[in-house]
């Protein structure tokens, strides 16, 4: 969107646009991109989920690695590069759609960075690639990289919130001031961007302490008053772990539990046990979460006064 400002342009964030970003990898941010889209989906949101990393996991969370429209994150490559329209997105479930990464991603700093050095502005790349369908929808969430500092600039140019998933060990803690610092850095072309909350992640059940340190450690790096979501998400590897291999998240494999057959009928007929029990707990964690960050989304449109209807924060 472009407001016109006493004869200069600013581009503006794309107003429903939440980037999942932390420049560290393995600290829950497709995890819990895919969990909060799938179930923001299956509440009747319609969520445009953006993968900007060229390892493409998200594919494998939803199960779409092998569809024939996966491009392997060429069509977004092109759209942020060339400025020609993105790729039909992959329907990946009711109201759910995916802009897929992947390798070809992996140029996509190096053509924006020479783009730089001839001193051309790329900040709006992606906002611009992404706008014809993130105002179309009602949730686009957008999964960054970890490490690759320009994808991260441009993801929190383009997005109006910003989630930070983290694990609870000091040197992660302390490693927030990077992401910090992206924060500070995408401000000076997006005045509209803000940390919608920290949410800790891959924590061990029981694990009280841990979690009270953790928030004070985050106070003392990202600031004091820093958003914290309540809800913080269980360490569950075992259940992680199918939803890469069966392409189902996390609350379609909880679902498939409560219908399951007894595991001990599987387990008595020397049959693997494919749906891990920590499935319902770790689902009923990211529902917690997806409540807590609609409700905030809600409440900030409320306080602008938008002319969008508010969000409805979904009914746990
Ligand atoms: N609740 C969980 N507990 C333990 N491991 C998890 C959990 N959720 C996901 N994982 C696994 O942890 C690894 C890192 O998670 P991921 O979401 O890919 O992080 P990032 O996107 O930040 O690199 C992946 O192998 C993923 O399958
Ligand atoms: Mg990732």
């Amino acid at each position: 969107m472009y407001i016109m400002h006493a004869g200069m342009i600013s581009a503006m964030a794309l107003q429903r646009a939440v980037a999942i970003g932390n420049g560290k990898g393995g600290c829950g941010k497709s995890s819990t991109a895919a969990a909060v889209a799938g179930l923001s989906a299956a509440a009747d949101y319609e969520v445009v989920l953006v993968d900007l990393d060229p390892q493409g996991d998200l594919a494998d969370e939803l199960g779409v690695r092998d569809h024939p429209d996966n491009d392997g994150g060429d069509g977004l490559l092109r759209a942020v590069t060339a400025g020609v329209p993105l790729p039909k997105p992959i329907q990946a479930r009711p109201n759910l759609y995916l802009v897929p990464g992947g390798p070809a991603l992996y140029d996509l700093s190096g053509v924006l960075l020479s783009r730089q050095s001839r001193g051309q502005s790329v900040s709006d790349a992606l906002t611009n690639a992404l706008q014809p369908i993130a105002d179309n929808a009602e949730l686009c969430i957008i999964d960054t990289p970890p490490g690759d500092v320009l994808l991260q600039n441009l993801a929190l140019t383009a997005a109006r919130w910003l989630i930070i998933p983290t694990t609870v060990d000091t040197s992660s803690i302390r490693a927030l001031h990077n992401i910090a610092d992206r924060v500070g850095e995408a401000r000076r072309d997006n005045g509209d961007l803000e940390v919608l909350g920290v949410v800790l992640w891959n924590i061990p059940v029981a694990a009280k302490r841990i979690r009270r340190e953790a928030r004070a450690t985050i106070d003392q790096v990202l600031g004091k008053g820093t958003t914290m979501f309540t809800t913080t998400i269980r360490s569950a590897p075992a259940a992680a772990y199918e939803v890469r291999v069966q392409g189902k998240l996390v609350h379609e494999l909880a679902e498939a539990v409560e219908g399951a057959e007894p595991f001990w009928k599987a387990l008595r007929e020397g049959r693997e046990v494919r749906t891990p029990g920590t499935a319902p707990a770790l689902a009923a964690e990211y529902i917690q979460l997806t409540d807590e960050i609609l409700t905030r989304m809600a409440a900030a449109e409320a306080d602008a006064g938008a002319g969008a209807p508010p969000m409805e924060a979904m009914v746990p």
